[in-house]
C-alpha cells in the first residue's frame, strides 16, 4: 500500500495504516519517535544544499521533524487537506493560522461562541497588534454579513460552539467568505472527521486542539493546523519563529491516539445521545443542549451537515447554583474537571467554578446560566454513566 492508496480507505482504517504506510525509513510497524533537537548532515556538500533549502531535509526540529510532520500529514489525510503542520496546543495552531494573515489595521468577524481561551486571545492579544475582532451569532448569516467591512481577513468560527452547542452552517459560511476574499478558519475541536470535514465544505484552514478527541486520553497538550500546501508553507515560517512547535514525544502520542479516534467518536457520539436523549426526560432538567436531540434549535442543520453529533452536550438543572454543586458533589464515575474529548466523561459547572469571576449578570449574557453543567462524554459502558448522573441528580 502507497501513500495515495490511503485516500481509498475509510476514515478509520485510514488511520490505523496510516502511520506505517506514511513513515516508511527502516519499516518499523510502528512509527520512531525522533526525540532529537538536530540532525546531521553525511557530507559538507549535502549539509549546505539542505540547509539553504535547495534540497530537502531536517535540520532543527523547531523547523521540521519527522515525528511532528508524520502527525501533521496523518491529520491532513484526515481532514483531506494538502498538507498539515504541528504546533504545541491547541492556542498555538490558532494563534499561529491567524497571525499569518494579519496586519495592523486589520479587522476578524469571529463566533461568539467559542472557546473562552480563544475569544480572550482575539479580544485582549490580538487587539495589541491593532487587529480587531467583532463577535457575531454565527447563525445568523445577516450578522456576519454586515460585521464584514473593507478591513476584514478572516471569519473564523467553530462547528459547534459553548455553551448552547449552536450550530455553525460552514458550507453557507465559506460561500459568504469566498464572496468577501476572506479566509475561513474553522476550529474542529469538538467534531473531528468524520464528523464534519469543514475543507471540503469550501472552509480554508481547519485548525484542531490534539489535546483533546485526537490525543483521546488527557495525556497531551497539542494542535495542528491543515490547509492547502502553499498556506500550510506560509504557516509554517510562523510557527518556526515564534517557536510554538509540539514535542516529537506529544506527536507520537497523538499519532496513536489518531489511530482511534473513528472507534472512539463511534462510542462517543451514541453515549452522549443517549445521555442527552435520558436527561431531556428528566424531572430535575430544565433545557439540554445536543445538536443530536430534535428538540435543539439547529437539529435540521446538524443533521444535514453532520455525521453523529459529537460527544459534547450541556443541561441546566432546576435549582440554580446549589443544584448544580450537588450534581458535582454527587457523580461517581464522572470525573469532576475541565477539558474534553478524553476517553472517560468530564463533568464541568461553568458557573461554580470557570466562570466564577464573572458576575451572575455577565454570565448570563454568555449563556452561562448558574444551573448549567457541560459534559464531555466519554466511552465508559453507557449502564454506568446513565446510572451515575441519576444517582447525582436525585441529590437535588
Ligand atoms: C474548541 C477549543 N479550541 C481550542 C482550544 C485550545 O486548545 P489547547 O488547550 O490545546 O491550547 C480549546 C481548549 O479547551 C477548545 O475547547
Amino acid at each position: 500500500m502507497n501513500k495515495n492508496d490511503l485516500k481509498s480507505l475509510k476514515h478509520g482504517t485510514r488511520m490505523i495504516r496510516a502511520a506505517s504506510v506514511i513513515d516508511r525509513p527502516v519499516r518499523s510497524h510502528v512509527p520512531p519517535i525522533y526525540q532529537t533537537v538536530n540532525f546531521e548532515y553525511p557530507d559538507v556538500e549535502e549539509g549546505l544544499d539542505i540547509f539553504q533549502g535547495k534540497k530537502s531535509g531536517y535540520v532543527y526540529t523547531r523547523d521540521g521533524n519527522p515525528t511532528t510532520d508524520l502527525f501533521a500529514n496523518m491529520a491532513a489525510l484526515l481532514e483531506e487537506g494538502e498538507a498539515g503542520i504541528a504546533t504545541a496546543s491547541g492556542m498555538a495552531a490558532i494563534s499561529n493560522a491567524v497571525l499569518t494573515f494579519v496586519k495592523p489595521g486589520d479587522h476578524i468577524v469571529s463566533s461568539s461562541a467559542i472557546y473562552g481561551g480563544t475569544r480572550t486571545w482575539f479580544r485582549d492579544h490580538l487587539n495589541q497588534f491593532d487587529v480587531r475582532t467583532d463577535f457575531v451569532d454565527i447563525t445568523d448569516p445577516d450578522a456576519v454579513k454586515s460585521a464584514i467591512t473593507e478591513n476584514t481577513r478572516i471569519l473564523y468560527t467553530e462547528v459547534v460552539g459553548n455553551p448552547n452547542l449552536v450550530v455553525a452552517n460552514i458550507r453557507l459560511l465559506a460561500q459568504i467568505a469566498k464572496q468577501h476574499r476572506i479566509l475561513l478558519i474553522v476550529d474542529n475541536t469538538f467534531t473531528p472527521p468524520p464528523i464534519i470535514l469543514p475543507l471540503t465544505l469550501g472552509a480554508e484552514i481547519v485548525i484542531h486542539s490534539a489535546t483533546k478527541y485526537f490525543g483521546g486520553h488527557g495525556d497531551i497538550i497539542g494542535g495542528v493546523i491543515v490547509s492547502s500546501m502553499p498556506r500550510i508553507k506560509e504557516i509554517s515560517v510562523t510557527v518556526s519563529k515564534f517557536g510554538g512547535v509540539m514535542s516529537p514525544f506529544n506527536a507520537w502520542l497523538a499519532i496513536r491516539g489518531l489511530k482511534t479516534l473513528n472507534l472512539r467518536l463511534e462510542r462517543h457520539n451514541s453515549n452522549a445521545l443517549h445521555i442527552a436523549t435520558f436527561l431531556s426526560k428528566h424531572s430535575a432538567i430544565n433545557k439540554v443542549f445536543y445538536p443530536g436531540l430534535k428538540s435543539h434549535p439547529f437539529h435540521k442543520i446538524a443533521v444535514s451537515q453532520l455525521n453523529g453529533f459529537g460527544g459534547m452536550l450541556a443541561f441546566e438543572v432546576k435549582g440554580g447554583l446549589d443544584a448544580g454543586k450537588k450534581v458535582l458533589s454527587g457523580v461517581r464515575v464522572c470525573s469532576f474537571t475541565v477539558s474534553l474529548g478524553e476517553i472517560d466523561t468530564l463533568i464541568m459547572h461553568p458557573a461554580s467554578t470557570s466562570h466564577i469571576g464573572l458576575s451572575q449578570k455577565e454570565r448570563e449574557s454568555i449563556g452561562v446560566t448558574d444551573g448549567l453543567i457541560r459534559l464531555s462524554v466519554g466511552i465508559e459502558n453507557i449502564e454506568d454513566l446513565l446510572g451515575d448522573l441519576e444517582n447525582a441528580l436525585s441529590l437535588i
